[in-house]
């Protein structure tokens, strides 16, 4: 059972999409602890999303990566950390696709850097913490790809990863799941599905379809766009790991999911029907999509069984699909200050040209 109150978090990845979400979520909600973020800003990273941060007491931030094993070690003791929340990954499928290594050097070496370090400091060390708690942010990937009649994933479905990045999330899974099991280190897994909401890079799906609506670009939807996601609001996975790292038992996984299954072209075309609401004037959005060539390997269908979640943890996510996207669509809106200075030419240069049409 878990005997943590967390207090004292370091946050890898703090500067992602989700890392930073969460960075906001758990400052308002939990004021008066420590939060540290390490992140080392790869072109996924970005200062800006911690605005409302810095300069907050309890905030602290890192420029440093997680497989320089030294500085997490220094971190976990100088800051007496208690709770180490994983965010920091390669988390693009595309970008695995186009080159794996990455993906292996900083979600396998990284991940296993970090447990050593944890491992050395409250296990093995001279202040050894017996409350402490390592928590790691994977993916629904791992399970592998649905037929359209299957149960969705639950915690018991066998791994069977797809692509560079989701073997790479499965493997620093595995990683975190023998280092409980052999050294005692106390961890959770959670495993969520499609992200979105604020501050998410514009080379995901839905981010990138808004500012392409923008800036008036084609809209790429792969092959025939009937693949299938589950869509979780950010706020909502962030309260689910919460919930996890309150309450949740050492040793488990949990899935995390927003209910919400849709085909990218349902996703696509309910985001161009929020832009004719928001933007009349360059009604209908739709005839900017375009169909294009197929990512290879391309997984059909993901969905969230989060019983466990739900059950024992009394998760229940509050935002609706509806909802949450005319809520992300506004917040681009509202925040060009935010992804202007993203579009620079290597941006461009990678995004929407991988597969042609
Ligand atoms: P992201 O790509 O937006 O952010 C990743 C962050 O990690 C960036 O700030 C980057 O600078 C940092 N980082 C990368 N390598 C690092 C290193 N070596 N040292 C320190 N920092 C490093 O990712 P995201 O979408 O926020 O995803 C966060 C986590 O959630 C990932 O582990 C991802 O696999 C997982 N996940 C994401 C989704 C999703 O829909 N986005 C869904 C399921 C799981
Ligand atoms: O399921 C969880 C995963 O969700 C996370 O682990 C990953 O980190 C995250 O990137 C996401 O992976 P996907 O590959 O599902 O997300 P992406 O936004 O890249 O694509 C969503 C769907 O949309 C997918 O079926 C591919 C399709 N797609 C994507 C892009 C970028 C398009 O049709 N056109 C596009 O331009």
């Amino acid at each position: 059972m878990n005997n943590l109150t967390p207090k004292r978090l370091l946050v890898t990845g703090g500067a992602g999409f989700i890392g930073a979400n969460f960075v906001h979520y758990w400052l308002q909600n939990h004021p008066g602890g420590r939060l540290v973020v390490l992140d080392v800003l790869t072109y996924a990273g970005n200062r800006a999303s911690l605005a409302g941060a810095e300069g907050r007491p309890e905030f602290r931030f890192v420029h440093g990566d997680i497989r320089d094993e030294a500085l997490v070690e220094r971190l976990l003791r100088e800051e007496g950390i208690d709770t180490l929340v994983h965010f920091a990954a390669e988390s693009h499928v595309d970008r695995s696709i186009a080159g794996p290594g990455a993906f292996i050097d900083t979600n396998i070496v990284g991940t296993h850097s970090l447990l050593k370090a944890a491992r050395a400091v409250w296990l093995d060390g001279d202040e050894s913490r017996p409350g402490h708690r390592f928590h790691h942010v994977s993916t629904d990937e791992v399970y592998g790809s649905l037929g359209p009649n299957d149960p969705a994933f639950s915690e018991t479905t066998p791994y069977a990863p797809n692509s560079p990045y989701s073997a790479s999330k499965a493997a620093s899974d595995h990683l975190v799941r023998a280092y409980h099991h052999t050294y005692g280190l106390a961890t959770t897994i959670s495993n969520c599905s499609n992200n979105y909401g604020p501050l998410q890079f514009p080379e995901k799906l839905i981010p990138l379809c808004i500012l392409n609506l923008l800036d008036g670009k084609p809209l790429p939807i792969y092959g025939d766009g009937q693949n299938v996601r589950d869509w979780l609001h950010v706020e909502d996975h962030c309260h689910g790991i919460e919930l996890i790292l309150e309450s949740g038992r050492v040793g488990e996984t949990y899935n995390v999911g927003g209910g919400a299954e849709r085909t990218n072209l349902q996703v696509v075309e309910g985001l161009c029907a929020v832009m004719d609401e928001l933007r009349p004037e360059d009604s209908p959005h739709a005839r900017h999509i375009e169909f294009v060539k197929d990512r290879p390997g391309h997984d059909r269908r993901y969905a969230i069984d989060e019983r466990k979640l739900r059950g024992e943890l009394g998760y229940t996510p509050v935002h609706s699909f509806e909802g949450g996207l005319k809520e992300t669509v506004a917040w681009y809106l509202a925040n060009e200050v935010w992804w202007r200075p993203i579009l620079s030419g290597e941006y461009r240069e990678w995004v929407g040209c991988q597969y042609g049409s």
